[in-house]
């Protein structure tokens, strides 16, 4: 039987090659790819995973092209108008995960409005990561307790990092072939499992979903004790 994860984080990669490999711009892919997102959103709820965080723009992805940021930033606005309404009356809880300073006030306003309409639902936490980067989260958390005089431990700074509200990832999806982390979950990753799809995110549907499930299923989280600990842990099922 597949065991759900609790918490799935997926970093969204390889809209530009979708786009590419079918001669259209890279700006087509990343439309693409928010309708995978609306897919896979709602394949997490009807699973039962509690929490979805995905990476939708990292601090490096500034240093992309000029129009292809000016096209994310315009296409994040516009989905935000577009999918919060459905994702409200869905259920969705929705976070916005990273540094704001930078961003234009129609995307903060899209932001301020969807974390509000949404606040008061529970059927699924939707973090997106935006302006985010696992390096700017530990700096946050650790510049926050500096300033409140507070020391620094694994435990204060948890409770200050940007997604403090949330349990760790048991599952850290990347789709694009690559095999890297790319400054996401940086601290929240430690004990997390990975599985790293050959898809590319606008052909991650639920079948993709399903199989990392699957997979997610089979592995051992030891959490540093040994096989022979965990059994010994595990409940009987023979009856006595
Ligand atoms: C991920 O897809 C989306 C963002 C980083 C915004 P990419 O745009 O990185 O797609 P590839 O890796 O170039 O195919
Ligand atoms: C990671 O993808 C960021 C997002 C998916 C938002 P990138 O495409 O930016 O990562 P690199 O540059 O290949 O490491
Ligand atoms: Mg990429």
């Amino acid at each position: 039987m597949s065991q759900t994860p609790n918490h799935i984080a997926i970093v969204m990669d390889g809209n530009g090659r979708w786009a590419s490999k079918r001669f259209l711009p890279r700006i087509a892919g990343h439309k693409q790819g928010v309708d995978s997102l609306r897919r896979c959103v709602k394949a997490c709820a009807d699973r039962g995973v509690a929490i979805l965080t995905v990476f939708a723009f990292s601090s490096e992805n500034w240093n992309r092209p000029i129009e292809e940021v000016s096209g994310l930033m315009d296409l994040f606005a516009m989905a935000l108008t577009r999918e919060v309404p459905n994702l409200k009356a869905d259920g969705v809880q929705i976070h916005f995960i990273g540094e704001r300073k930078a961003l234009s006030p129609k995307v903060l306003a899209g932001i301020g409005l969807a974390e509000f309409d949404t606040a008061k639902n529970s059927r699924l936490i939707l973090n997106i990561c935006f302006n985010y980067g696992g390096r700017w989260d530990i700096a946050q958390a650790a510049a926050k307790l500096a300033a409140q005089g507070q020391a620094i431990t694994e435990s204060s700074l948890n409770s200050a990092m940007a997604l403090a509200h949330v349990p760790d990832p048991d599952l850290v999806i990347r789709t694009g072939s690559e095999q890297r982390i790319s400054n996401f979950l940086l601290w929240q990753s430690a004990y997390s499992e990975f599985i790293f799809s050959d898809k590319l995110w606008p052909e991650f549907d639920e079948n993709a979903l399903d199989d990392a499930i699957a997979e997610f299923s089979g592995r051992e989280r030891r959490f540093g004790q040994t096989s022979g600990q965990l059994l010994a842990k595990k409940p009987s099922t023979v009856p006595n």
